[in-house]
């Protein structure tokens, strides 16, 4: 049994894919981080996202493996655990920027498609439900407006103490979407059988709940 969740940059997918695993019992697979960890790669090697061709040749280098530690998955990338690392902004913008290539994207399906074969899956990503697992049993497509989605963020950086600018981030995200559903591979998009789920007037709670009530239905 697989559930896919798609969604923009900040709608809650990891939030909310995390809380279903736990409940339901399932293992939680967060795309994103892989191809933050092949954007983390090319930052410290001074490749610029431009550079189509020297990106494709050091895709052959890379290694990247998923480990779990108490439930929480951990990326590897050749033999370093870079789970807090890839957090940064600056490496959200470059993964969003070197997903539009084909060797990147070839190399982290198939990775991806592998670990939903051995486990009952939850995903997140932008092209789960589309292309990763067609198959998905449950398709979910979780959104919300950008200026939500800026906020949450906003709020969660204000948390920490990190000063920032709200519009800023809003062009940041809208940036982000407009990259991620119009590239050519695989773009962000609802599937045809995805229930979209729009969380702008949502709590976490309420998400959790809509899906695990689609869930029950799709194996009762
Ligand atoms: O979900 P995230 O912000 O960690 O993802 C970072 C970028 O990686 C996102 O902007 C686009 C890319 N990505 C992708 O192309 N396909 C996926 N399945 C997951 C992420």
């Amino acid at each position: 049994m697989n559930i896919a969740i798609d969604g923009p940059a900040g709608a809650g997918k990891s939030t909310i894919a995390k809380r279903l695993a736990k409940d339901l019992n399932f293992i939680y697979v967060d795309t994103g981080a892989m191809y933050r960890a092949m954007a983390l790669y090319f930052l410290e090697k001074g490749i610029k996202a431009s550079e189509e061709e020297e990106i494709s040749r050091a895709c052959e280098n890379i290694e990247i493996s998923i480990l779990y530690d108490q439930g929480e998955q951990q990326v590897i990338l050749n033999g370093k655990n870079v789970s807090s690392e890839i957090r940064r902004e600056e490496v959200g913008n470059m993964a969003s920027a070197v997903s539009v290539y084909g060797k990147v994207r070839e190399k982290l399906v198939a990775l991806q498609q592998k670990l939903a074969q051995d486990a009952d899956v939850i995903m997140d990503g932008r092209d789960i439900g589309t292309w990763v697992l067609p198959g998905a049993e449950l398709k979910i497509y979780l959104t919300a407006s950008s200026y939500t989605r800026a906020k949450r963020r906003f709020d969660e950086l204000e948390e920490k103490g990190i000063s920032c600018d709200l519009q800023e981030i809003e062009k940041d995200i809208k940036d982000r979407d407009y990259r991620d559903m119009n590239r050519e591979i695989s773009p962000l998009k609802q599937a045809r059988d995805a229930v979209l789920v729009d969380s702008s007037d949502m709590g976490i709670e309420e998400v959790v709940e809509t899906i695990k009530k689609l869930y029950q239905e799709r194996v009762s």
